[in-house]
């Protein structure tokens, strides 16, 4: 198969959010068809990334051993399931010697189905035998066994090189931004620790993405962890969650259980003009234009690179009632004649007044707009690169 460079942040499933460790091949055959059946695949939700749960120790020769219980028919059987409905597989593992969900429960999980000592024969067993098309690498084992997160990473991701395929999308999941060496190694690293439904949860991970926009690029993205939109937050809260990660970029990763999908979060997340602030494909990630420090923020996103005339922009109002919020042509840097739409409501608005938009934006909420002008004001890269 011809290796295609993936431009644009991943977007799929994960069994961690809703299942934990306690996942099996029937449960993610059946996330797998319920991906497909509920039409989010056709949006672009094409991964299926099995997370924790699935090994058991080592055998005494140092071989992989699955958990045969949960998976008693083998893993490459579900990868090639996953593959037979079109989309891509995703694994996951850890570069020390004991996953993240072993160490917490190690009565219930096995302990010891890490990378450490085992890089090659693991990498090959999961992306050549069993075929699967990401790996998102944990450091759990790594922080207990106190190895060197850089020395480590890289290693694997030349194990990952070694194997030829150079299709692989590499997650590095670091409970913080790791370091810019980070940046050309693996395609999303995480930035933050484990999302929790919860309004602070969300908010907490958004402030720590606000100022790493510069380290994503083509195909590289800070990854704020899996979503968690159907998961019990309000509907305000969950279009919010799902604007701010469309902007900033994110890795879209579902969390929830999709054969129980209500039509509130199926229209959030099947929301085509959001998914494409999210999918442009020139690497760039939201800004934050303003501020004023009582939960009222406005973010923009050049589309389609640096030096365009258009801006996705979120006002987001994370405060405990409705406010009024403005953006003005000045701050995102535009001229002429200037249309906006409003990506929720899928309309072209009326603009009233030549210089900026206001709109009533709901408590825990956000309108999100595409702004477009005649004419960009920033001249160059470097002003672009240094804008808001
Ligand atoms: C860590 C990661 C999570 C998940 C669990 C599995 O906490 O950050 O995303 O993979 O490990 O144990």
């Amino acid at each position: 198969a011809s290796a295609q460079k993936i431009k644009s942040p991943i977007m799929g499933w994960a069994s961690w959010n809703n299942y934990r460790v306690n996942i099996s091949e029937n449960i993610i055959k059946k996330q797998t068809d319920a991906l497909v059946s509920s039409g989010l695949a056709a949006f672009g939700y094409k991964y299926v990334n099995i997370d924790d749960g699935y090994f058991n120790n080592r055998y005494a020769d140092g071989r992989f051993r699955l958990d045969s219980i949960k998976f008693p028919n083998g893993m490459k059987v579900v990868a090639d399931y996953i593959h037979s409905k079109g989309l891509k597989a995703g694994f996951y593992s850890e570069a020390g010697a004991n996953t993240c969900g072993s160490i917490w429960d190690a009565q219930k999980g096995g302990v010891g189905g890490g990378l450490f000592g085992h890089d090659q024969q693991d990498v090959d067993l999961f992306l050549k035998s069993w075929g699967f098309d990401y790996l998102k690498v944990d450091f759990c084992g790594g922080l207990e066994q106190k190895l060197d997160e850089k020395e480590r990473y890289t290693a694997i991701g030349n194990a990952i090189k070694r194997t030829g395929r150079t299709d692989i999308n590499y997650n590095v999941c670091r409970w913080q931004f790791p370091g810019t060496w980070v940046t050309s190694l693996a395609n999303s690293w995480r930035i933050s620790g484990d999302i929790n439904p919860s309004w602070k949860s969300i908010l907490s991970i958004i402030d720590k993405n606000t100022f790493l926009a510069q380290y994503a690029s083509q195909g590289h993205y800070n990854d704020m962890d899996m979503l968690e939109v159907g998961r019990g937050l309000s509907y305000e809260e969950d279009q919010s969650h799902f604007s701010m990660w469309c902007i900033l970029s994110s890795p879209l990763i579902l969390g929830n259980d999709l054969t129980k999908l209500s039509e509130q979060t199926k229209n959030i997340l099947t929301n085509a003009e959001v998914i494409a602030v999210n999918q442009d494909t020139t690497g760039l990630q939201a800004k934050l234009v303003s501020d004023n420090h009582a939960g009222l923020q406005v973010w923009a996103k050049h589309l389609d690179g640096k030096l365009s005339n258009k801006r996705a922009v979120v006002l987001f109002n994370a405060s405990e009632k409705a406010e009024k919020m403005s953006i003005s042509w000045k701050q995102l840097h535009l001229k002429g004649k200037i249309s906006v739409r409003d990506l929720w409501k899928h309309e072209d608005l009326i603009v009233q007044g030549d210089t900026s938009f206001t709109a009533t934006v709901p408590a825990h909420g956000v309108v999100m707009l595409k702004v477009i002008g005649t004419t960009n004001v920033l001249q160059s890269i470097f002003e672009a690169e240094y804008a808001y």
